[in-house]
């Protein structure tokens, strides 16, 4: 099959790369010639395990490319997939749509012949349709069907997540556009991964519906652990308890500081505006939005309380920006609210991330960036753990111990033994445990 993937953000690039190696011949195409030029030069934008491999492999092998000329592109191919960006529109919270629909008017003047045109970008439920009539009023003419294929990528593992799905859902009443889906994905029928069909507006509301109950699941346990730490209970055994109950399932339940990244955080408030606009609201997800964005705020208060109090003047190690480990993405992170809590309460701040601080110094001021773990907490009042990378799991706590002035770790990801931490003196708080 010959696809053309429009946008080389996260999910495109994945997704291209991923279809490459499925044997199909991809273009990806974007409007950013710089990033374009950096893609051919075998520059990946982002940090991703294993795509820079996989990228030049398929380059290689002369299945993949990357340009900013749409028009052979979208003429000559089978499949084009919509990857572009939907960020959350200023002001009201809803989808910005703006990138798919110029897409979508871009590819009814190039396509030529039978041409499935997919929706991969987190679209609200009913864009299917309007991406549909753009396509019908610019090129009445055209040969199209329009299928909703959402994409459910964790960061850091995108690869095995494209390659062994839980899941595909394919959304569209057309039989022919259907057939093409089947081909793209044949390779996961080997391992009898399950495609599920269904209506357009089902599919475009999966996704949502999919990352909202993942945003519920963590917010549930935060807020248990909250009350494990007034009643005297261990958030990490109820999560034991509970998820070994087939019904609830053991994953998305660790504690921290709240969701962040890409997806959560706009997917689930753009859910509550489509809900509200549909005269359906879906409370229970209004209230994990705003649990969820106070749980951050709120870190900051614990990390001042395990302090004493008062931060002014007193030093703080931060270990971890990222919103979660094994990767450069600095959207929504829990940082962003704990940080400037924390240099407003007066702390001087000295952060270490392993890849993402280039990110941070665009977003966070007035604080220090250190080279090393071990350079973050020399001398500090506090080492705080913000992202829960393995590196940092596999410090030497002597040489933490030695380092810090004080002995006040605080870990918002649970990451040591309480028990452990005690025996070797450290005042050490994590979250929802005794
Ligand atoms: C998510 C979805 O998992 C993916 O299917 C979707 O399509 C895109 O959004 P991603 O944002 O990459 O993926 O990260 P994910 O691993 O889901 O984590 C999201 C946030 O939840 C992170 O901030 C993470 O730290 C937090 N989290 C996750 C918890 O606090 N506890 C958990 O148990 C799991």
């Amino acid at each position: 099959m010959r696809v053309a993937m429009i946008g080389t953000g996260y999910v495109g690039l994945v997704s291209g790369a991923c279809f490459a190696d499925f044997g199909h011949v991809v273009t990806c195409v974007d409007k950013d010639a710089g990033k374009i030029d950096r893609l051919n030069r075998g520059e990946i934008p982002i940090f991703e395990p294993g795509l820079d491999a996989l990228v030049a492999q398929n380059v290689e092998a002369g299945r993949l490319a990357f340009t900013t000329e749409a028009k052979d592109a979208i003429a000559e191919a089978d499949a084009v997939f919509i990857a572009v960006g939907t960020p959350s529109r200023r002001g009201d919270g809803h989808a910005d749509l703006s990138y798919v629909y110029a897409a979508a008017k871009e590819i009814a003047e190039l396509m030529d012949g039978f041409t499935v045109v997919v929706t991969k970008s987190t679209v609200p439920v009913g864009t299917g349709d309007e991406v549909e009539a753009i396509i019908r009023e610019t090129n009445p003419d055209a040969d199209f069907a329009v299928v909703s294929n959402p994409e459910f990528l964790r960061e850091g593992a995108a690869i095995k997540d494209f390659k062994i799905p839980d899941r595909v859902v394919v959304g569209t009443d057309s039989e022919r556009a259907r057939e093409v889906m089947r081909e793209l994905y044949r390779p996961l029928f080997l391992n009898e991964t399950p495609i599920l069909f269904t209506s357009r507006r089902t599919s475009e509301l999966i996704k949502y519906a999919a990352n909202a109950f993942l945003a519920v699941k963590i917010t549930f346990i935060n807020e248990m652990a909250d009350l494990c730490e007034a009643v005297g209970a261990n958030v990490q055994e109820v999560s034991r308890g509970i998820g070994l109950d087939g019904r609830i399932g053991r994953k998305f339940l660790n504690a921290g500081p709240g969701y962040g990244g890409s997806c959560f955080p706009k997917d689930t408030l753009a859910l509550t505006k489509t809900a509200n606009d549909a005269g359906c609201p879906v409370r229970i997800v209004d209230t994990v939005v705003e649990v969820n964005a106070a749980r951050k705020r709120a870190m900051a208060d614990k990390v001042i309380k395990a302090m004493g109090g008062d931060v002014n003047g007193k030093t703080i190690g931060v270990l971890g920006l990222a919103f979660k480990p094994n990767t450069d993405d600095m959207r929504d992170a829990p940082s962003l609210d704990i940080i400037p809590a924390l240099t407003e309460a007066g702390a001087k701040v000295i952060a270490y991330d392993p890849e993402s601080m280039h990110e941070a110094e665009k977003l966070l001021s007035g604080l220090d960036y250190a080279e090393s773990a071990y350079e973050a907490i020399d001398g500090a009042d506090a080492m705080v753990i913000i992202t829960e990378w393995d590196q940092f799991r596999a410090l030497d706590l002597d040489r933490v111990k030695t380092s810090l002035k004080s002995d006040i770790v605080v870990d918002l990801r649970n990451i040591y033994s309480p028990e452990d931490m005690a025996k070797r003196g450290f005042t050490y708080i994590s979250v929802g445990r005794p």
